[in-house]
């Protein structure tokens, strides 16, 4: 997959201080509400579900879900990201373990600034949702952030990702990168992984034109 490659950690850094973050949307997305919902949040001891988000920036999903009874930690390289995470939902923060951690009682949200690769694999998480994360890495990286992924996932866990079909004449510009079922199938096929298509809908982004988000559900 020579000639993609993806962003330096200098270049999120800058795009964070420089507050050019196009991929940021200030809504829940709505396919990761409707498939938690409708796979997790109806029954009472499901209220405890460990969410795991992947190069998280400042997510409102991640809002959402803590805000629905889960645990919620994340990962993300810079650390003005996480704290406008909480700066702007009002939420104040302690920092122990190398992560920043919500002090609000009812919101158990844990963000870990650094390198995803080398997050920590102590805890294994039952739900990940990876919106704007395999789609932002250099695509060269692909099969060692499926290893990375894998070794977070809970046996029996379930990532849901949103991955990009983009025009022929886009596909080698990112990110985010264009991304198949074919290419996450690739991907995550020798962690003995399933890869099932959801659901399709189409876009546009400034920058970007128009394009198709397709919407998987990978199961370990
Ligand atoms: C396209 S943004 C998506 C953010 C978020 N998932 C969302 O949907 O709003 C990708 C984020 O990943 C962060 N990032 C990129 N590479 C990373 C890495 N190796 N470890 C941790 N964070 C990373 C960037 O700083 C950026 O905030």
């Amino acid at each position: 997959m020579s000639g993609k490659s993806g962003l330096s950690v200098e270049d999120w850094s800058n795009a964070w201080e420089n507050d050019v973050t196009p991929w940021h949307v200030s809504t829940v997305n709505s396919v990761f509400e409707k498939y938690l919902k409708s796979k997790y949040l109806h029954a009472e001891e499901s209220k405890k579900l460990s969410c795991f988000f992947p190069l998280c920036g400042k997510s409102i999903d991640m809002l959402w879900a803590a805000k629905q009874g889960c645990l919620v930690r994340g990962s993300e390289f810079s650390q003005k990201a996480i704290d406008e995470f909480f700066f702007e939902n009002a939420i104040e923060t302690s920092h122990f373990g190398g992560f920043t951690n919500s002090e609000e009682d009812s919101l158990n949200i844990s963000l870990r600034p650094g390198d995803f690769y080398l997050y920590p694999e102590d805890e294994k998480f039952e739900f990940i949702f990876d919106r704007g994360s395999m789609v932002a890495i250099d695509p060269n990286d692909r099969e060692k952030y499926a290893e990375k992924i894998f070794n977070l996932l809970q046996d029996g866990g379930i990532v849901l990702l949103e991955a990009i079909l983009r025009d022929e004449s886009e596909i080698a510009n990112g990110p985010p990168f264009h991304l198949t079922l074919e290419q996450v199938k690739s991907a995550y096929d020798q962690f003995g992984l399933k890869v099932t298509e959801l659901e399709t809908r189409h876009a546009t982004q400034a920058g970007h034109g128009q394009f198709t988000l397709l919407y998987l559900q990978i199961s370990k």
